[in-house]
């Protein structure tokens, strides 16, 4: 979602400049329609055939498509309120960046209480055995930071590796994106051990969003830079990393590592699609598909998707 954004604009001004300057292509949205309002997607594929998506929202946002193009709203996650989130919320609603999974029967739901600009925030799990808007229990606090943590307990992702095991990445901006290993019993962490696996150290953080997906022999580590909610003048880019581990060391194309900065943009603002970023990827019968936010010229955050395909193990969003 966001954090501390202030520190990052200078180097987001440069990096405008050089985008410019090359002026690269990117494809465009793929056709969707109906309700089409999101910022921090996921989805997962239901049981049934049907999608299920989750966003950024009072008392989070739920959407439904039986055919992936046609969206329709499905009401909040948690209808009468999250009192648990309020200690770190100051009572907002709005509980950010969600994040989907389907596994042994249950929807599980991770998501973030904060506020703009502060590290004081909490990563908090509820599960469910239908999806459906009121039908959400709380399993409460998965991680928290606080003002002096250092990094943001925020956009969570679960991934679970080749092996079986559970793991968490989630954050940040400050000293970057962690990755925790999960007890799937609990969907909590198993230890302390955070192990880091993306930062931009001369970019002022800005790094947050990431989504790890296993594909073939990598898993890829997807994460948004620069500068998420400013309706049309958001800076928010895609980029993409690898790693033979989930773990990591992630590294880009040219072989940087993430730790110092690395990423290969996969989409940036193009046309009239503003600051597109803060993607999750899930795998359908077509392939493994992208799916993201941007705004569009009047400043409205919309629903992006596009597919993914492989060439030379390195993903082609099309
Ligand atoms: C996972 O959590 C359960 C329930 O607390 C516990 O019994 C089990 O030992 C944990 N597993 C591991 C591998 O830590």
């Amino acid at each position: 979602m966001m954090s501390l954004r202030k520190f990052a604009v200078g180097s987001m001004l440069a990096a405008t400049a050089v985008a410019a300057l090359v002026a690269r292509q990117f494809v465009n949205p793929g056709p969707v329609s109906g309700d089409l309002f999101i910022h921090d997607p996921t989805v997962v594929k239901t049981p049934s055939g049907t999608y299920l998506a989750a966003f950024t929202a009072d008392n989070v946002g739920l959407k439904t498509s039986t055919d992936r193009t046609v969206w329709r709203d499905a009401g909040a996650a948690f209808p009468n309120g999250a009192s648990w989130t309020t200690p770190y919320t100051g009572g907002a609603k709005n509980l950010w960046a969600p994040d989907l999974s389907y596994h042994n029967g249950q929807y599980y739901l991770y998501y973030s209480a904060s506020t703009f600009g502060s590290t004081k925030s909490a990563i908090f799990l509820a599960t469910s055995s239908t999806g459906a808007s009121g039908s959400w229990s709380n399993k409460g606090l998965v991680i928290e930071t606080t003002e002096t943590s250092g990094y943001n307990a925020i956009d969570p992702n679960l991934i679970v590796d080749a092996s079986g095991q559970w793991w968490m990445s989630f954050g940040s901006f400050s000293s970057g994106l962690k990755i925790v290993k999960i007890n799937s019993s609990t969907g909590k962490p198993a230890d302390n051990n955070l192990i880091s696996i993306a930062a931009r150290p001369s970019n002022g953080g800005a790094v947050e969003a990431p989504y790890i997906i296993r594909h073939g022999n990598y898993y890829y580590l997807w994460v948004s830079f620069d500068s998420c909610c400013k309706g049309a003048a958001s800076t928010y880019r895609i980029m993409v990393g690898r790693s033979t581990s989930v773990t990591g060391p992630y590294v880009d194309r040219a072989g940087k590592s993430m730790m110092e900065g690395g990423g290969t943009e996969m989409m940036a603002s193009h046309g009239s699609i503003h600051g597109p970023g803060h993607n999750a990827v899930f795998t359908d019968g077509d392939g493994d598909v992208l799916v993201y936010h941007y705004y569009n010229d009047a400043g409205t955050a919309q629903l992006g998707i596009n597919l993914i395909r492989y060439e030379s193990d390195w993903p082609v969003i099309y």
